[in-house]
């Protein structure tokens, strides 16, 4: 699997499986083991998606060695303040029989995130996290922690798709050298992704599906796609992008069917962030 080298030196697979609204814990192990399988090495899991055990089995039963995987969790608002994210990160490794995790992310910029924030630098700094990072900073709260913080996010995982490219928050993460991770590539299905034309016939000339062309596109803009299947087959299809490569032409032909808008809810609306803060995880 392709690496890219995060801002302190750790290695990261070039694309992920996540396991968001993979309730049923059987078909969430199941899962995780058959994207081991695949090929996938990097699992995107989160406190607040209840399937960490699950994801744990799967981490207990797999033969691919602890060190070859790339495990993600992230912590829940409900969790914030110093002292409970603190706490909640060692609940996690509890439940998934872990002794560190490859990152950990905040999962979303409300309330009290500098107090968690400190809480994930001073596990890292005690080895309990090997990379540490955020989830949904959009460029104003992201320069604002970048600018306070001891160490610097490796990763700022957002909604990343063709019609919501966030070509202008790239540019902040990238200055301040914050990889991001793509969350929704396929953005669940919404707006007709898998029958849009376009990704169609861009598609057809590589032997490629949609699928594909909408990560390899990510992969050639350095974004790490996050990609959820319970289906092996598409797992496979999934993560089988390394063998070609976008033209520059068919890069610009995506670029142009950029929305600038999410397919889900804006961060920046204030009736989102009451939704979400009272979101009960
Ligand atoms: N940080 C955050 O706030 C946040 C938010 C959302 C997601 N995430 C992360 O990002 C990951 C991916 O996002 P997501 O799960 O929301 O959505 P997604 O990956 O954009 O889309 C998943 C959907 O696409 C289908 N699918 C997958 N591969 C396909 C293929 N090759 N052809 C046709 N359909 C395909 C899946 O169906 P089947 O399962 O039936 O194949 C599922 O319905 C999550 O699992 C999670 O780890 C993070």
């Amino acid at each position: 699997m392709e690496t890219v080298t995060l801002n302190n030196g750790v290695k990261m697979p070039k694309a992920g499986f996540g396991v968001f609204q993979v309730k049923d814990e059987a078909q969430c192990t199941q899962s995780v083991l058959d994207a081991i399988d695949a090929g996938y090495r990097l699992i995107d899991t989160a406190q607040s998606y209840g399937n960490e055990e699950a994801v744990g089995k799967a981490i207990a039963q797999t033969s691919v060695p602890r060190e070859e995987l790339f495990i993600t969790t992230k912590v829940w608002i409900s969790n914030y303040r110093y002292e409970k994210a603190k706490q909640s990160v060692l609940d996690s490794l509890k439940k998934m029989n872990l002794e560190y995790f490859d990152l950990v992310l905040l999962h979303q910029p409300f309330k009290d995130y500098y107090g968690a924030y400190r809480a994930l630098e001073d596990l890292y700094k005690e080895g309990k996290i090997r990379a540490i990072g955020v989830s949904n900073f959009y460029p104003d709260r992201l320069v604002d922690l970048c600018l306070d913080a001891q160490i610097v996010p490796a990763i700022n995982q957002i909604e990343v798709n063709v019609f919501n490219q966030q070509i202008e928050a790239q540019k902040w993460n990238e200055k301040y050298g914050v990889q991001v991770e793509a969350w929704a590539p396929f953005a669940e299905g919404r707006n007709n992704m898998f029958t849009n034309p376009v990704l169609q016939e861009i598609g057809d000339q590589y032997h490629k599906s949609i699928a594909q062309v909408i990560l390899r596109w990510l992969v050639q803009r350095n974004i790490v796609p996050l990609a959820k299947s319970v289906k092996k087959e598409r797992m496979e299809q999934n993560i089988d992008i390394f063998d070609f490569e976008l033209s520059e032409a068919d890069m610009k032909k995506i670029e142009a069917l950029d929305e600038k808008k999410s397919s889900f809810f804006s961060h920046y609306d204030p009736a989102t962030v009451e939704m979400i803060c009272g979101l009960k995880r």
